[in-house]
């Protein structure tokens, strides 16, 4: 596991968006594995300043989101399809054809996710993986649980993951219940993975990330078993190192 710690929350989303623009430019075509939530926004930002400059084409990238909301639309307010069109794919040059998200409001969420596995073999996999992380270790939906999924599945959030997504809502009892993400061995199998963390929230979960145990209490802990992460830190997520 490679750590990069950065002062703060800017220069960690600068050093994260070097990284996914070198990967763009070493390969036009590449699979970015995207993420939601708070964390990611500074890299999004400077992938679309990049763009802006002309620095960064994406007109050949293909992206493939972790998870999405069950039972949302893509075009509920709520959903992460909306979140990653404002945040980022109407700011740059992304085919549409070429973004992919699970569908949160399919008729059959097994078959569902079972093409969305499909999808990601028929791309030739993952590239570059981007995570946040949960402050219980979550990364994508895989929730701490004596088991864990490998593929992509349906899951119920975990009344944690419900209180800390609330921000987003008017409230807790509006956060949906379940939702559609990668499983562990779809995340694993990506050839490189760029965790990315920041504030003291998620100091804990980070240490036991690079030195716990390797447990399904706690999923991140399961990065220590591949052989390309980097985990990209502020200085309170790093604390506990
Ligand atoms: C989002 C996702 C989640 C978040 C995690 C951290 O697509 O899969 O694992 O990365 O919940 O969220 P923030 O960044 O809001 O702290």
């Amino acid at each position: 596991m490679r750590i990069l710690i950065g002062k703060d929350y800017e220069e960690i989303s600068k050093k994260a968006a070097l990284m996914v623009a070198a990967q763009v430019m070493l390969k036009p075509n590449s699979v970015l594995g995207l993420a939601t939530g708070s964390t990611p926004l500074g890299l999004y930002r400077e992938l679309i300043a990049m763009y802006q400059r002309g620095e960064l084409d994406f007109s050949a990238v293909r992206t493939i989101n972790l998870d999405e909301y069950y039972p949302l639309a893509p075009d509920d307010p709520q959903s992460y399809h909306y979140f990653m069109n404002d945040h980022l794919f109407k700011q740059i040059n992304v085919k549409p054809e070429n973004i992919h998200l699970p569908k949160g409001n399919a008729d059959a969420v097994k078959a569902e996710c079972d093409a969305y596995e499909t999808m990601i073999s028929q791309v030739g996999g993952i590239d570059l993986q981007v995570l946040g992380i949960g402050v219980n270790g979550h990364i994508g939906f895989n929730e701490p649980h004596p088991f864990l999924h490998a593929q992509t599945h349906l899951v119920d959030l975990t009344a944690e993951t419900i209180q800390v997504n609330s921000r987003f809502f008017a409230s807790a009892e509006e956060v949906p219940r379940q939702a559609v993400t990668m499983g562990m061995g779809t995340i694993l199998k990506a050839r490189r993975i760029l965790l990315i963390a920041s504030g003291r929230s998620k100091a804990e979960a980070i240490k036991k990330t690079v030195n716990g145990l390797v447990t399904t209490e706690c999923p991140s802990s399961f990065l220590q078993t591949h052989p390309a992460v980097t985990l990209v830190l502020d200085q309170e997520a790093a604390a506990l190192l």
